[in-house]
């Protein structure tokens, strides 16, 4: 049986750096940016920890009419990059929660230094269960984390509770393909005791069966393999880069671009973009 601390330990530590806002804000300046005139978008390439980094992001954000009225709630925010996204693109307040505290503490400073704290914050929490009042927000969002999640019944259940009526919830997810098991180590899990697949057709009755109605459903593996494709034939090629995804997980990010490069290919994980609705 999954005991949600354990998970939960296992995952904060499976994502733990030390000195990781240091070693961000040093690599930054090493790629010739300057830390007072910062954008939303130079952060990229170590702040959308997604497949397909910021692209994907304002993928699914365009399909989302998104304006200033609306509360969001970002469920695994990690360093916090779609939060600041959303913030800087389309003015809406967004509030973040991830398991790592420290996660939770550099995304906050990096919003201070994009003058975007008045619009975004961030909650270390655990995604099954939430410190928010049921009902609190108009749309969840949520990239690449219910992988390390067992309990998916919960997660969703309690994406629900805190949804106002007529509110949706965004996902864009790694979920498992159809080629057998995953090869490890990948950028979620350096083995399989905290990565936790299921399968489209399984998530999407889920999702129903706790009431959601779908309003998209999108495969978006086919995007996904070119995109990692090209991040694993450019590390072939150059090295790791000086700012990148290797910062948050360490050197052996290389094989885990390879090993995700690997699982695409051979369908043994998937990419769903999906936005599904709380009827009003
Ligand atoms: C691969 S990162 C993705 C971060 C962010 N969504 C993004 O796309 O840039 C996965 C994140 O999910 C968080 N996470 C995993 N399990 C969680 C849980 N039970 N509650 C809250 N956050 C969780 C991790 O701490 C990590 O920051």
């Amino acid at each position: 049986m999954h005991r949600p601390d354990s998970e939960a330990t296992q995952v904060a530590s499976h994502y733990a750096r030390q000195d990781l806002d240091q070693e961000l804000l040093t690599a930054l300046v090493e790629t010739g940016l300057d830390l007072d005139r910062l954008q939303a978008a130079d952060l990229a390439p170590i702040d959308e920890f997604h497949v397909g980094g910021r692209r994907a992001t304002l993928e699914l954000a365009r399909q989302l009419g998104l304006d200033r009225s609306l509360q969001v709630l970002d469920v695994g925010s990690g360093l916090g990059g779609a939060s600041r996204c959303l913030a800087a693109e389309f003015g809406c307040r967004v509030t973040g929660i991830d398991l790592s505290g420290e996660y939770c503490r550099v995304a906050s400073l990096l919003a201070r230094r994009l003058g975007l704290d008045s619009l975004v914050s961030y909650r270390q929490g655990n995604a099954l269960a939430m410190p928010f009042e049921d009902h609190s927000f108009d749309l969840l969002w949520t990239q690449h984390a219910a992988m390390n999640i067992a309990d998916k019944t919960g997660l969703y259940a309690e994406m629900w509770r805190v949804l106002k009526p007529g509110g949706r919830l965004a996902i864009y997810d790694i979920l498992a393909g159809e080629g057998g098991p995953v090869h490890f180590p990948v950028p979620w899990a350096r083995d399989p005791a905290i990565s936790h697949l299921i399968g489209p057709r399984q998530l999407r009755s889920l999702l129903e069966g706790i009431g959601f109605e779908v309003v998209s459903w999108q495969d978006a593996t086919e995007r996904g393999r070119d995109w990692f494709r090209r991040v694993g034939e450019k590390i072939d090629r150059d090295g790791l880069p000086r700012l990148g995804i290797h910062l948050l997980l360490g050197e052996d990010f290389s094989l885990m671009a390879r090993n995700q490069v690997r699982n695409l290919e051979e369908d043994r994980i998937a990419l769903i973009e999906a936005i599904v609705q709380r009827p009003a």
